[in-house]
């Protein structure tokens, strides 16, 4: 992975700004591919298929390679499909896969791998025809690993009909890649992917998450408290998440919430919530939900006790910062049956000895 992690440095400083920003090329660190890769729970099957939806320079598909090495019980065969449309990293990804085929040898895995530098989308759609669909011979993955384009896709666009064909209303590009590459996995297949946390919630992703949700079983998910380290090369500065699903249409009884505050941390907190906390049965809007610890968890379900919203008392609300030098005017002293607190939103340290 150390070697991987040099051609990834290597390949992010080659590609040109405009090419990082319209392709939304940022590769993920080998901290970060390894903690993903770590997240599947099946792999000890005699032959994996896995697919890498924009493979970069490969640093998540060779995660995975690293992990299966390191089992006991290792398929006798693995396939990787990886796609990838920039020429630049397709150099790259060659030497990346080069690398796995080496390690995989070594450790007694027969690897055959295909770089398909086209449009995933475009390929996908092909694949999922049904009329060409025949369970024996049709391309389905049993593993996708992706780190997808971030990228917006606007009303006209080729991803934007292609992806309507599939019944996928979405204005972003990593929400059809991520959708795509679940209906590409076999019944009881697994995915790990990594994108903004942005389709949690929100109008604009109410169809992702409807069938998305209908298509996979959300199993996990990582937070990361800090927005920084994540993508510490690329400042990306987009809160972002990890999920890992399994190819059932069912959603099982519980979800694992893990958050650490960057890959590199050893403290990973992890809890579990009923399904049906993280996304609402009656909510037609499906958010996920996600409570990083029981705290969290305390506060929602005190929350939910409330009868009444804000504009039932007849209140409204700002949203802007208040700061109390800008409120002297309104400030007392000593509160009375008209005052309500100011209150600071800022962590305080009591002293030792109280
Ligand atoms: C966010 S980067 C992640 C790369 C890699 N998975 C990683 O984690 O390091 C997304 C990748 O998708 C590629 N890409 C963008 N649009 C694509 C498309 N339509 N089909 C295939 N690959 C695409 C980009 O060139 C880029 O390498």
């Amino acid at each position: 992975m150390a070697e991987i992690d040099l051609l990834r440095l290597a390949a992010s400083q080659k590609l040109t700004a405009a090419s990082q920003a319209a392709k939304e090329q940022f590769l993920t660190p080998a901290p970060v591919a390894q903690l993903m890769a770590e997240m599947f729970e099946t792999t000890d099957l005699p032959e994996i298929s896995l697919l890498d939806a924009g493979a970069g320079a490969g640093s998540l598909l060779a995660a995975f390679v690293a992990v299966l090495c390191q089992r006991q019980r290792r398929p006798k065969r693995l396939r990787i499909v990886a796609y990838e449309i920039d020429a630049l990293l397709v150099r790259y990804l060659h030497q990346t896969l080069s690398i796995c085929a080496a390690e995989c040898k070594l450790s007694g895995i027969s690897l055959d791998f295909e770089i398909r530098q086209v449009d995933f989308i475009e390929d996908a759609l092909r694949l999922l025809q049904p009329a060409l669909f025949d369970p024996a011979t049709s391309e389905r993955f049993t593993h996708a690993i992706l780190n997808p384009p971030y990228a917006k896709i606007n009303l006209h666009s080729k991803p934007r009909s292609l992806l309507k064909k599939i019944g996928l209303e979405t204005t972003n590009l990593y929400a059809g890649f991520i959708f795509t590459a679940a209906l590409l996995l076999q019944s009881n297949g697994e995915m790990v992917s990594i994108s903004p946390r942005s389709f949690c919630n929100g109008l604009y992703f109410r169809d992702f998450r409807r069938l998305f949700l209908k298509t996979i079983s959300l199993r996990q998910v990582h937070l990361f408290e800090s927005r920084q380290n994540t993508f510490c090369d690329d400042n990306v500065l987009q809160e972002i998440i990890v999920v890992q699903a399994v190819k059932q249409k069912k959603q099982g009884a519980r979800v694992q919430i893990s958050t650490s505050f960057s890959a590199q941390d050893d403290f990973i907190m992890s809890h579990e919530l009923p399904y049906t906390d993280v996304v609402h049965p009656t909510d037609p809007a499906q958010f996920i939900r996600l409570l990083p610890d029981g705290l969290s968890q305390r506060v929602v379900e005190q929350m939910e006790q409330f009868s009444h919203t804000v504009s039932d008392l007849g209140l409204t609300v700002s949203t802007g910062r208040v700061v109390d030098f800008r409120a002297q005017a309104y400030l007392r002293a000593v509160p009375a049956a008209d005052t309500v607190p100011l209150i600071y939103p800022r962590l305080c340290r009591l002293p030792e000895n109280n």
